[in-house]
C-alpha cells in the first residue's frame, strides 16, 4: 500500500480543486482537459472506433452518415481531437470543406499529420469563443464526444447557432442514458468506486454541465438557442469484444476520471474490470474474453421546415 501512495496519478487545478473541497471553475476544467490530452492524445478514438452498433457502424460514422455523399458543403467539426471524424468525412466525400477546432495542441497536431492530404483547416481555439470561424459560413457542425466537457455550454450552442447558415444543422455524439447497454452501469461504479478511493467527490462533481448528460435537459438548452429548430435525440448502444483485459484497457481508456488513478490502483482497477467484463467468468484469466457495452446518444438539431 506504501507503494501505491507514493505514485503519481494524474494532478490538475481541477482535481486540486476536488480533494481541497472546493468547486471547481471552468479555468480548472480547462486545465485538467488540456493535462489529460497533453498525456494521452489520441485516447478518446482508440475506444471510439473500436465500438459498433448492430450495424457494424462506430459512432462516428454513425454520425458521418448525415452528410450527403456528393454535395460542396462547409463542415466544421468542433472539439475534432485527433481528426477521426474529419478522416471519414474527406474519405466519403471529396467535395467537403472541412474544418475542426479543438483546444489542445497535441490533439490537433495529431489530426494535422493524419489530414495531410485533406485541404481541412484546422484551429486551436475555444468553443466557447470561436473568431475563428465566420457567421453564416457553416452547413453542417459536428461534435463528436465533446458536448459533455464543455462548462459554460450555453456559449458553445451560441457560437454554434452564430457560425451556420439559417438553413445549417448541428449534429453532436453524447452520452446515452445508461440503463439502455448491458453491464454499462456495472462498469461505470466500478471505475468510479476505485477513483472515489482517492478523490471522494469525483463523481458527485464531474468534468462538463450535468445537463449535457440527460437527453431531456440537453433538449431543453439546445431548444432555448434554437427555438426555430427541429430538435431530435436519437440513442443507440456500441459495443466491442476481444481479449477480456484488452477490453477492460479499451473501456477503462473511455472514462476519464479512470486517468487519476496511479498506476498500481490502475492496475488492479483493470483487473476487476476485466474480470466483470469477462463473457464465460470460468475461462483462465489468459483465455477469457469480455465484452463492454456503451450507451449512445445523437443530437439532431435541422431547421423546421413545416
Ligand atoms: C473526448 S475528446 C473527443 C475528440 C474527438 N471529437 C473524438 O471524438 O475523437 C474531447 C475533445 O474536446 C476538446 N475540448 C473539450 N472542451 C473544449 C472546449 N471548450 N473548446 C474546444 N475544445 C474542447 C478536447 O481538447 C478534446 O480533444
Amino acid at each position: 500500500m506504501k507503494e501505491i501512495s507514493n505514485q503519481k496519478g494524474l494532478n490538475s487545478i481541477w482535481t486540486d480543486s476536488l480533494t481541497s473541497n472546493l468547486y471547481p471553475d471552468g479555468n480548472a476544467l480547462v486545465d485538467h482537459l488540456r493535462t489529460v490530452h497533453k498525456k494521452h492524445a489520441g485516447f478518446t478514438e482508440a475506444c471510439a472506433s473500436s465500438c459498433r452498433d448492430e450495424t457494424g457502424r462506430n459512432s462516428y460514422e454513425w454520425l458521418a452518415e448525415l452528410v450527403p455523399d456528393n454535395e460542396d458543403l462547409r463542415v466544421l467539426d468542433l472539439a475534432c481531437g485527433s481528426g477521426p471524424l474529419l478522416k471519414i468525412l474527406f474519405d466519403r466525400n471529396k467535395k467537403l470543406n472541412l474544418k475542426g477546432v479543438d483546444m489542445c495542441p497535441e490533439e490537433l497536431a495529431l489530426a494535422k499529420a493524419r489530414l495531410v492530404n485533406s485541404g481541412a483547416n484546422l484551429f486551436q481555439s475555444k468553443a466557447q469563443n470561436l473568431t475563428v470561424i465566420n457567421d453564416n459560413s457553416i452547413d453542417m457542425v459536428f461534435c463528436h464526444w465533446a458536448l459533455t466537457l464543455m462548462d459554460p455550454i450555453a456559449p458553445v450552442l451560441k457560437e454554434v447557432r452564430r457560425v451556420l447558415t439559417s438553413k445549417g444543422s448541428f449534429v453532436a455524439l453524447v452520452d446515452g442514458p445508461m440503463n439502455i447497454a448491458p453491464g454499462y452501469t456495472e462498469v461505470h461504479d466500478l471505475i468510479y468506486s476505485y477513483v472515489q478511493e482517492e478523490i471522494p467527490s469525483y463523481g458527485k462533481i464531474d468534468l462538463g454541465d450535468p445537463r449535457v448528460r440527460g437527453s431531456e435537459s440537453l433538449s431543453k438548452l439546445v431548444r432555448k438557442v434554437f427555438p426555430k429548430s427541429k430538435v431530435v435525440i436519437e440513442t443507440n448502444v456500441v459495443s466491442m469484444e476481444g481479449p477480456a483485459t484488452q477490453v477492460a484497457e479499451i473501456a477503462a481508456g473511455f472514462f476519464y476520471a479512470a486517468f487519476v488513478l496511479k498506476p498500481e490502483k490502475r492496475k488492479l482497477m483493470i483487473r476487476s474490470l476485466s474480470n466483470l467484463l469477462a463473457i464465460f467468468k470460468k475461462k483462465t484469466e489468459a483465455k477469457r474474453q469480455g465484452r463492454f457495452s456503451m450507451p449512445i446518444s445523437r443530437l439532431l438539431v435541422v431547421p423546421d421546415i413545416k
